[in-house]
């Protein structure tokens, strides 16, 4: 058939997360993915976990990127500044496609990245078995929610739920890291998962959680 496509909604963002080896598995040769700007930052990194985390992650934003596009992931360059220097880090974006936002998250064996018509952004924690810290639960939480995990079952899950929406708008560019504890975000499990018109969407399994942060809507799916 032929012809023009009837103008519909646009759809969703798209988020891929899985465990670190999974992605890389679903990636193929990251070589033919990444530039060389990224693999010298990788090679930089001294644990051979931290350099598998770096790869997939960076491999997984242009699987991502290419299936919300409908284009070849190789055919993607992802290029980073952070606007303080002039190292090859920060915000990531596409030189093909400038418009489209981008995201990246990596955690000790686990990695996600997402790709939306608009800014996006993504975090991702590993859930390592260690207590709560409370300095750092008093700096990124407000009072409603330091009381919030504090009451929950498990703390350490109920504050790294609240760290990644946190981290999440602070990678769409909606807030900083210093302001943490300032926004007056929803707590997990109340509604709206939502903050200043950022939709909120949270996952996560046993072992990880993760949230992904984007006025638009996302869709997500898990590897592995
Ligand atoms: C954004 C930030 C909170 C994420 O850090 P993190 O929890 O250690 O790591 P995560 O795995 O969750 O995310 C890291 C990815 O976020 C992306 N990122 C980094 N800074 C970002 C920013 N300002 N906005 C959006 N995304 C950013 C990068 O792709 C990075 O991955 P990479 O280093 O492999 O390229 C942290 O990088 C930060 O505080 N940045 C601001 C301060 C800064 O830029 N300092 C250096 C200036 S010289
Ligand atoms: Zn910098």
């Amino acid at each position: 058939m032929t012809g023009t496509a009837p103008a519909g909604p646009a759809p969703p963002g798209l988020a891929l997360a899985g465990p670190t080896a999974a992605v890389l598995a679903a990636a193929g040769d990251v070589r033919e993915l990444l530039t060389g700007t990224e693999l010298d930052r990788a090679g930089a990194l001294r644990s051979a976990g931290d350099r598998e985390d770096f790869l997939a992650a960076h491999a997984l934003v242009r699987l991502c990127a290419g299936r919300l596009l409908g284009r070849p992931a190789q055919s993607l360059t992802v290029v980073q500044s952070c606007g303080s220097c002039d190292r090859p880090h920060g915000r990531p974006r596409l030189l093909e496609a400038p418009g489209t936002g981008v995201s990246l998250a990596h955690t000790r064996g686990w990695v996600a990245a997402a790709a939306a018509h608009g800014p996006v952004g993504v975090d991702v924690e590993t859930l390592d078995g260690h207590p709560l810290d409370q300095r750092v639960a008093e700096a990124v939480c407000n009072e409603e929610e330091l009381a919030a995990v504090r009451a929950a079952e498990d703390p350490r899950r109920a504050f790294l739920r609240q760290w990644v929406r946190k981290e999440s708008l602070v990678k769409v560019g909606a807030a900083t890291l210093d302001g943490a504890a300032r926004l007056d975000l929803p707590v997990y499990g109340q509604r709206p998962a939502s903050w200043s018109g950022w939709r909120l969407l949270d996952w996560g399994s046993d072992r990880v959680v993760g949230c992904v942060a984007a006025r638009e809507e996302m869709r997500l799916r898990l590897l592995g």
